[in-house]
Formats: C-alpha cells, sequence, structure tokens
C-alpha cells in the first residue's frame, strides 16, 4: 500500500488506532495543555523534519472529547532565542497580561533553548506566546524571555497555574535536581519564592517537568492535598531509564512542604513508557477533573524504536486521585470516562472457575481492545492475560498471587533487538492486602497499559509484536482462580 494512504488512515505497522500520535515525525513531552472554549488543546515536542529528537517546535492538536484529535499546523517554532522546550498553557481569564484588550485568551509559557554566546554551554530561558484566535496563531511576547538564571544549566519546562488563595500565578520549574517556585501577578515578571527537592525523592537523574496542583483526598472526605509531579531524566546507570515521580504535601502559595519522609520515593506508573507528564488547566470546575497524558516512551531508548514515518505517542487520558491506602495517601488512575465511545463488540463472562488449559479467549482475535476482569485469588500462583500472542511471541499481563504484585512481561513480546534495555518484565511496587484483584488493560497494536485495583497500581509499555499477533489467553499457573466478571471490548479507531 503507498505511503500517503497509510498515513491518511493510521494503519501503518505499529501505529495506535486510540492514542495520539503525530501525522509523521518525532514526538517527545505533552505541553501546552489547556481547556478553552469548548477544546482541548494538545501541544507537544515537536521535530517536524525527521523521526529522531530535533531542533524542537510545539506541534499542535485540539480534541472535543479528549478521545478524537485534530491536527494543526505547528503552535511555536524556533526564532532568534532557540528552540522551544516544554512548557504550559494558560487561560488569562482577566487580561493580567495585557495581551488580549481586556478580554480572555490564551498564553503559553515555555522554554527557549539555545546556546550561551560564543560558548557550548547549553542555555534556556523561559518565554511567552499569547493567542487571541483560541490557538490558531501565536505571537511571541516581545520582552522575552521573561525569566532567565545564568547559575543554573538545567532550568526549563515552566507549568503555570493561577492560585486563588494568594491571587498570583504560580509557576513550577525544574532547576537542576530541584523544583523551584516563582510567582507572578501579570505572567511577564516573575519573583523567586521558594525551592523544593534537595535530598527529597529520587535524584537519580536531572529533574523534569514539574507538575503542581491541589486535589481532594478520597473523594468528598473534606480534606485536600497538594501533589507535585517530578520527571526524572535517563541515566546509563538506571535499569529503568526516564520515569515520574511525584509527592504529596501541602502548599500555602510560596512554599511545598512534603508529607512523607524525604527518602519516600512514589512512582506514578511501574511500566517503563511513561514520562513527562503534567496535567490540563482550566478544566471547568463543574467537571472537577484533574486530567494527565503522559509520552510515551522512554529517554532510554526513544529515538530507536522502530517505527517509521512517526515516532511515539502518548498514554491514553488519565484522571488523577488521591486515595487513603495502607501505606498512606497514595496517586491513583483511571482511564477517561470519555473513552468508553470507542467500545465496540464485546465478550464477557460471569462466574467462572479457570483452571490450566481453559482459555476462555480461545475465540477472540484482536490488537486494539480493553479488557475489566476481576478475580478472586484461588490456588493459582500466577494468573491474567496473555496478548498480541502467535509467532512465538507474547505479552504477559499478570498477577502474581505470592508476591502480590501485578507485572508486565515483554521479554518475548515482539521486535526488541533495537536496544538492550527493552525487553524485561516489570512489576509494580505495591503489593495489595486484597484477595479480589481487578484488571483493567488497554491494548493497541504497540502499547499495554494497565491499570490494577482500580488504578493504585498502573504500568505503561511499548511493545512491538508482529502485526498479525492478534491471539489471547486467560492464564492460570498452578492451580484455579475464580473470575468473577470479564468485558472485552474491541475498540475503534480514533483516526477513521
Ligand atoms: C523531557 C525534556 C524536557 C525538555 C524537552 C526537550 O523529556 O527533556 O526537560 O524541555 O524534553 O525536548
Amino acid at each position: 500500500m503507498n505511503n500517503v494512504i497509510e498515513k491518511q488512515n493510521y494503519i501503518e505497522k505499529y501505529r495506535p488506532q486510540f492514542h495520539f500520535s503525530p501525522e509523521s515525525n518525532w514526538m517527545n513531552d505533552p505541553n501546552g495543555m489547556v481547556y478553552y472554549n469548548g477544546e482541548y488543546h494538545l501541544f507537544y515536542q515537536y521535530h517536524p523534519n525527521g523521526t529522531t529528537w530535533g531542533p524542537m517546535h510545539w506541534g499542535h492538536a485540539v480534541s472535543k472529547d479528549l478521545v478524537h484529535w485534530e491536527h494543526l499546523p505547528i503552535g511555536l517554532a524556533p526564532d532568534e532565542h532557540g528552540m522551544i522546550f516544554s512548557g504550559s498553557a494558560v487561560v488569562d481569564w482577566k487580561d493580567s497580561s495585557g495581551f488580549f484588550d481586556g478580554k480572555s485568551g490564551l498564553v503559553a509559557i515555555f522554554t527557549h533553548a539555545d546556546t550561551y554566546p560564543d560558548s557550548n554551554r547549553p542555555r534556556q530561558r523561559q518565554s511567552l506566546a499569547y493567542s487571541k484566535d483560541n490557538g490558531r496563531t501565536w505571537v511571541k511576547y516581545e520582552g522575552n524571555p521573561v525569566l532567565t538564571e545564568e547559575s543554573i544549566t538545567d532550568f526549563r519546562d515552566p507549568k503555570v497555574f493561577w492560585h486563588y488563595e494568594t491571587n498570583k500565578w504560580i509557576m513550577v520549574l525544574a532547576a537542576g535536581q530541584a523544583i523551584r517556585i516563582y510567582t507572578s501577578k501579570n505572567l511577564t515578571s516573575w519573583d523567586f519564592a521558594s525551592e523544593f527537592g534537595e535530598g527529597h525523592g529520587s535524584h537519580q537523574g536531572v529533574w523534569e517537568c514539574p507538575d503542581l496542583f491541589q486535589l481532594p483526598v478520597d473523594g468528598n472526605s473534606g480534606q485536600k492535598k497538594w501533589v507535585l509531579f517530578v520527571s526524572i531524566g535517563d541515566n546509563p546507570s538506571l535499569q529503568e531509564g526516564s520515569r515520574t515521580q511525584y509527592f504529596i504535601g501541602n502548599f500555602d502559595g510560596n512554599t511545598f512542604v512534603n508529607d512523607n519522609s524525604p527518602e519516600t520515593i512514589l512512582w506514578i506508573d511501574h511500566g517503563r513508557d511513561n514520562y513527562a507528564g503534567v496535567s490540563w488547566s482550566d478544566v471547568p470546575a463543574e467537571d472537577g477533573r484533574r486530567i494527565y497524558i503522559g509520552w510515551m516512551s522512554n529517554w532510554r531508548y526513544a529515538n530507536v524504536t522502530p517505527t517509521k514515518e512517526w515516532r511515539s505517542a502518548m498514554t491514553i487520558p488519565r484522571v488523577i486521585a488521591l486515595k487513603t491506602t495502607d501505606e498512606g495517601i497514595r496517586l491513583i488512575q483511571t482511564p477517561i470516562r470519555e473513552i468508553q465511545g470507542l467500545r465496540n463488540e464485546n465478550t464477557s463472562f460471569r462466574n467462572e472457575v479457570v483452571v490450566p488449559g481453559l482459555n476462555l479467549l480461545s475465540n477472540v482475535e484482536n490488537n486494539t481492545f480493553e479488557i475489566i476482569a476481576e478475580f478472586e485469588i484461588g490456588s493459582a500462583t500466577e494468573f491474567g492475560f496473555k496478548v498480541c500472542k502467535q509467532n512465538n511471541e507474547e505479552t504477559i499481563i499478570g498477577y502474581d498471587v505470592e508476591r502480590k504484585k501485578f507485572f508486565v512481561d515483554r521479554t518475548k513480546s515482539g521486535e526488541a533487538a533495537f536496544h538492550e534495555s527493552f525487553a524485561g518484565k516489570h512489576e509494580s511496587t505495591q503489593g495489595s492486602q486484597n484477595t479480589r484483584i481487578k484488571f483493567h488493560v488497554f491494548v493497541d497494536r504497540s502499547s499495554i497499559e494497565l491499570f490494577g485495583n482500580d488504578g493504585e497500581s498502573v504500568m505503561t509499555d511499548l511493545i512491538f509484536p508482529k502485526e498479525e499477533n492478534k491471539q489471547m489467553e486467560l492464564f492460570v499457573k498452578n492451580g484455579e482462580v475464580k473470575l468473577h466478571s470479564l468485558e472485552l471490548y474491541i475498540l475503534k479507531s480514533i483516526w477513521r
């Protein structure tokens, strides 16, 4: 088939069917996510002239439902101050910036990246652009850059939000291996407020792409906490590559205080492929959700994954919430409900005892689907799903009863030779005390997302199986397990 037709239909080998990916070329972090006038904007780190990382632009897409995306022309391109690295966007409702003649409009706050004059030393400075036409065209602010700091080389990825209690804009910014907090009345001039991070959490790599937001604990309990996301760059001595940690604490408009001991490390995902995730700004209060999306790759091998015309996709958008667990307050993630609109054919089972050799899914063949299943632990030591199976390849999404852990095993998932650290088995860290085990799984040709036990254990992993590998199996090992319920939905493509 010719390339143009393949591209228009999003049917190339490995092309995700219900995840966002650029039409062509390289993508990394999600940027500038904001909801305004009925549209969710998604910008992204984009290299429009190649399928590996290169001079960064902001690619752009919009959606009315966070599921179907319309590609728009590039939002921001490099200029005299350099490339356009990661950042955020906000609605300036009251025209605090003075850009909008008293009306509201969109302001993007991003990192300009170049080098210091007559040197190779990287220079990263924060800048603004604004749009008076719903993000269709952007004007770079004439006073750029608006925030500089010569003493810090890694100084990037501003995430800005309005803090009602103090009536100020807040910027969280990655600065070396810390997060700096700045405040502003007008988005154009920024005051340093505080720094967080030294001695806290993981410092195995450079800190990047922070986000800070408040969430209720346990729904309507009345208690609220602040959550700080911090992505950690790759470091050759790490098995995991790049990944994202989070902190839970309090924020008073100036300072973030960690609730947990400094040595506590909390990861948002226990797979390998969820990085640089940040949340949407200005989701209407009547909706009330905090929704984020991550880049579904890992700096360890992102530039060499085996796709041709494009490289990388985003995770499905996820709702984040806080829940009190045995170990303390933890982040839980669930897929946005809008994705249910993609459900097509359905296979379901109720109250079955699953024994080795009985494959309830032997009649289903597909590679874009969703499974929701609830089990009661029995004598089996391991159970779960084998997907994208055939030709001696399979990916296992399972639960290990003794270790009380979910796992994804992509050791035999398909193409893996592009990087020595790709193949492998990943497991969730939290054990569950429960004997009820719930799987919510999304498979989209080249990705696996597992939301275990109502989103307490989340794992995101890329896979590159043969195109015809569509068989699946519900398996148990060394005994039986009770299946309370299982729903399997084939999911429609968002592109056709
Ligand atoms: C994170 C990151 C950011 C930076 C961008 C450059 O993946 O390294 O810190 O702004 O990618 O593309």
